[in-house]
């Protein structure tokens, strides 16, 4: 078979069989596909997309690229959770130690920050010693040990992914929906799981700008988990402003740390953080079979959060992978940022807005994320927001602070910071931080 068929074939707009599929991603693996013709077959899915048969052999043959792990010696319904990524989006490190301490087996395959969004790796990571590189019998034990285990990618699971994902994010075909799907399918039902809860995000700081196009994505991902077998919710949710009240990888880590032992009491700015936190959470334990309803599923997360147990379990996390436990116990004790600097509100009036892309961009040139594959970053950068949409802002407040070790982005990111936030005379209406669950059982308005 000729690649460059294939891709005039899908060019063209014509569907391709299984074998064809095959042809191209296992050509891919062993090199014999090269980097320029996936880009071009790629390219060519992004303006002609597949069909549903399509979509679902492509997901099949990238779960197939690797193994499947099985975890049917572990008692329960593992569930895990994916969200298509935000700005401070720090979700996962306070959900899954408390889906977990609810009896719920959670196995958390995650990913590295990607554009303007941070990943759940990148944060974990910057808790010194915490390993997220376990091998496949590491990662079976430490689920069987703590019934939770959250590592990265490894090369065995969903391996055609890894390289396609790579080579999407350069070349502009990431916002393809059968592309999408797949790459997310394919790594979480090769991590084993029984059931699995979605957060699809939409604004702003989402991939997934319209809500039309995040709705269209969170259909696909339901009904194609559905049909390799897994019961799938998936969240439609918000992503106008960033999610709590900081941004940057140890920064984060403090915001959930915090959130995780607050004994329920919500701390300044993660409010919804938490609400998000309790939604996925009360969706993850009902799918788990530890609750029979949402509202019951809710209470649990919430006595998880308030008893310590989540906090308690996240501890147990950190300790069996590596991690030093000390800076989690005193967080004062972490390395500084040389550089900080406030932005202050200008005049009187309310917060009106907070362009979260922008914040995503400015804590990337802070030294929190990546501009270039590979590159290390600085896990103390970041910004902690003072205030957030919709407050009452007087001339002279603290909107937020910037931490860098890099003086030479100070003045251009305080600028483009200034740029981004806007301050007005009256309230504006915020959107719905949750809108909707989508579930086989179809869409039902959050409230
Ligand atoms: N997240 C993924 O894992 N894959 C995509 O294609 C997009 C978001």
């Amino acid at each position: 078979m000729n690649p460059v068929e294939l891709i005039k074939k899908k060019r063209e707009g014509a569907a391709l069989s299984e074998n064809e599929f095959k042809h191209l991603i296992d050509g891919y693996l062993s090199g014999e596909v090269t980097d320029y013709q996936i880009s071009a077959f790629f390219m060519a899915c992004f303006f002609q997309g597949m069909t549903p048969q399509e979509t679902k052999t492509f997901t099949s043959l990238m779960i197939n690229s690797g193994v499947v792990v099985d975890l049917s010696h572990i008692q329960g319904k593992k569930v895990d959770k994916h969200s298509t990524g935000g700005v401070g989006d720090k979700v996962s490190l306070i959900l899954a130690p408390m889906v977990a301490a609810c009896g719920v087996p959670v196995p958390m395959i995650s990913g590295r920050g990607l554009g303007h969004t941070g990943g759940t790796l990148d944060k974990l990571e910057s808790i010194p010693g915490f390993r997220t590189d376990l091998d496949l019998n590491e990662y079976k034990n430490v689920i069987q040990e703590l019934n939770l285990v959250m590592i990265g990618q490894t090369a065995e699971i969903a391996p055609a992914d890894k390289k396609m994902y790579a080579l999407r994010d350069v070349t502009a075909t990431v916002q393809c929906i059968p592309l999408i799907a797949g790459s997310i399918l394919s790594k979480k039902i090769a991590e084993g799981i029984d059931a699995l809860v979605l957060d699809v995000k939409t604004g702003r700081g989402a991939f997934m700008r319209s809500i039309e196009q995040a709705t269209t994505l969170a259909h696909t991902l339901v009904h194609l988990a559905e049909e390799f077998g897994k019961e799938t919710f998936a969240f439609l949710t918000n992503m106008d402003q960033p999610l709590g009240s900081t941004i940057g990888n140890w920064l984060e880590v403090v915001e959930s740390v915090i959130c995780l032992r607050s004994a329920g009491d919500i701390p300044y700015g993660s409010s919804d953080l938490m609400e998000l936190t309790y939604a996925q959470g009360a969706a993850m334990v009902l799918l788990g079979g530890q609750a029979n309803s949402l509202q019951e599923g809710r209470a649990l997360c919430e006595q998880a959060i308030r008893s310590g147990t989540a906090y308690s379990k996240f501890i147990e996390l950190i300790e069996r992978q590596g991690g030093e436990i000390s800076f989690i116990e005193d967080l004062d004790t972490y390395p500084r940022s040389r550089f900080s600097a406030d932005i202050h509100a200008t005049e009187d009036g309310f917060l009106t807005d907070i362009n979260p892309l922008e914040l995503g961009y400015a804590a990337i040139s802070l030294g929190a994320g990546r501009i270039k594959v590979g590159e290390a970053i600085d896990p103390k950068a970041g910004i902690v927001l003072q205030k957030k949409t919709g407050e009452v802002v007087r001339a002279g407040d603290v909107i937020l602070t910037i931490y860098t070790d890099r003086e030479d982005q100070l003045l251009s990111v305080k600028e483009r910071i200034r740029q981004a936030i806007k301050v007005g005379p009256s309230k504006v209406a915020l959107e719905p931080l949750i809108y909707s669950l989508i579930s086989k059982n179809g869409t039902r308005t959050w409230l």
